[in-house]
């Protein structure tokens, strides 16, 4: 598609048509905005050149920022894609209203069909660097010099500040549930959002996220109907799951299929996390023809593998995201020496892994995916508070419990669905998140409920549905919600952690805590 240089400054009503409508890009409105424009009304006979159409307008992203806090050193990324219509950008910030630092903007071009002469999109990715930590920073981004979009962010927090995160999985649907879990999640004004994975449905594809992700989490206004402007308020922070790699090849491995879908592997190209991890041994597999497997790889940069495993702290927590897929294999030594160091190397008071595959649920869904069992005896020894899941989309709360694996060679079976690994429970019943709030051993929990389709609908509320024979009928299942959509929220100051689970409406279907001595 040929493109054409704008050389013209824009109006208000040319903007609400080339960016949807952005308005603000904050839990508030702030200064002058978009719809406070003074620049005369739009008129046809001036409109000579085609301005972009945003497909993803400005939102915010983690970027490099993992497992340090220091003052002066934090970055932030705000990115947006438009389709390929050009236009020039700046993007200037700062921490007062004077906005005397420029960020360096890059651009990606990212296929969306199969074709040279078909449509194509480009990324835009400005990184904010040299922040503070707890600090307010104020932003404006510039289209053709026109003011485009404007707002604030606030960096990390250090240890010993109050921080509130949301946790949720198996959302971006595109059905009505997920829109009201992003706007409850929203109205909780969270720090930041901790997806549990398979984000965005069916095929984790660029074009899904267009359709059913950037319009719901980040959209121009909240409603438990329409969703809201979480991503343009709060860093995303997400991990691989399996509907990021939906396709077989020949070897009827689980792959991304860039001739089935150029477009596909949108974790790496639209999120932008630490890469503070290992290089993957077992990584995300891209098959088809070089050029468009090599495309993608452009746009995805260095994210692509290692994105798949990283590390990163807020506030009193550290959080270690994992990539959990069929092609992975847990018992990897590689793997696991960088998990131990990783887990080793943290002074937080809390510890929290997100993976998307639970190695333990009490309903039938998923069961035999059992291959994250075996890193248990490792979350144990150091000592980690809280595992969250998703996959099974309902919600789960373990009791405090250890598990010893038996035989780990189930865990081994990449790209196969059947991988048990047995074992032996230890689970604490005296624990009960009210008045006993010590854990004897790590809590794990699945808040799959995010959006799609609710799975073991017989095991709400239903104690006797939520063990295993082939567990010994170990009940390690405390809670089980599937009759409901819901999102976790998570209180966390050095001592305690205040855990609710909010439901599509609004209201509280779980309560506990833990506290440290
Ligand atoms: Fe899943």
């Amino acid at each position: 598609m040929p493109t054409r240089k704008i050389d013209r400054k824009f109006n208000r009503r040319e903007l609400l048509q080339a960016a949807g409508g952005i308005t603000f890009l904050a839990l508030t409105r702030n200064a002058e905005g978009l719809f406070e424009s003074r620049q005369k009304p739009f008129d046809a006979r001036h409109v000579h050149s085609p301005l972009p159409v945003f497909t993803a307008p400005p939102y915010l992203q983690p970027g490099q920022n993992g497992s340090k806090l220091t003052p002066g050193e934090e970055s932030i990324v705000i990115a947006w894609q438009t389709n390929g219509v050009h236009a020039d950008y700046k993007l200037v910030y700062g921490a007062t209203t004077s906005l005397n630092k420029t960020a360096t903007i890059t651009s990606a071009v990212r296929s969306v069909v199969d074709d040279e002469d078909g449509q194509q999109r480009t990324n835009y990715i400005a990184e904010l660097s040299e922040l503070d930590l707890n600090r307010r920073y104020q932003y404006r981004v510039s289209m053709n010099g026109g003011r485009l979009a404007e707002g604030y962010f606030t960096t990390r927090k250090p240890r010993s500040e109050r921080t509130r995160f949301v946790a949720f999985g198996d959302n971006s649907c595109g059905e009505v549930s997920d829109h009201a879990i992003a706007y409850y999640a929203y109205r909780a004004r969270p720090d930041f959002v901790m997806n549990a994975g398979d984000n965005v449905y069916d095929n984790g594809l660029d074009s899904e996220y267009a359709r059913y992700f950037f319009n719901v989490y980040n959209a121009d206004v909240p409603g438990p109907r329409i969703g809201a402007p979480l991503l343009r308020s709060v860093p995303f922070y997400s991990v691989l799951a399996n509907h990021d790699a939906t396709s077989h090849d020949g070897q009827k491995r689980n792959v991304a299929d860039f001739d089935r879908h150029p477009d596909a592997l949108g974790y790496y190209t639209n999120l932008h996390l630490p890469l503070n991890g290992p290089v993957p041994n077992y990584p995300t597999i891209a098959v088809g023809k070089a050029d468009g497997v090599d495309r993608f790889k452009a746009c995805a940069g260095g994210r692509y593998p290692n994105m798949a495993n990283y590390s990163f702290d807020y506030g009193d927590g550290h959080f270690l995201c994992l990539d959990s897929n069929v092609y992975t294999d847990p018992t990897d030594a590689g793997l696991q020496e960088w998990i131990a160091s990783d887990l080793s190397a943290t002074d937080a008071a809390w510890k929290f892994v997100t993976y998307h595959h639970p190695g333990f649920t009490g309903g039938k869904e998923h069961y035999n995916e059992q291959q994250m069992r075996v890193l248990a005896p490792i979350f144990e020894k150091h000592h980690i508070d809280i595992v969250i899941s998703g996959h099974v989309h309902n919600y789960q709360r373990s009791r405090p419990m250890r598990f010893a694996p038996a035989n780990v060679a189930g865990a081994k079976k990449v790209h196969t669905g059947d991988r048990k690994v047995p074992g032996e429970f230890t689970v604490d019943r005296l624990f009960d998140g009210e008045k006993q709030t010590k854990p004897d051993g790590v809590i794990h929990i699945i808040t799959g409920a995010g959006g799609n389709e609710l799975y073991d609908p017989e095991c709400n509320n239903s104690p006797l549905q939520w063990t295993h024979a082939e567990d010994n009928h170990a009940d390690y299942v405390a809670k089980f919600v599937s009759d409901r959509h819901s999102f976790t929220l998570i209180d966390m100051d050095a001592h305690t952690l205040r855990i609710s689970q909010i439901d599509e409406w609004g209201g509280e279907v779980d309560r506990w805590r833990l506290t440290k001595s």
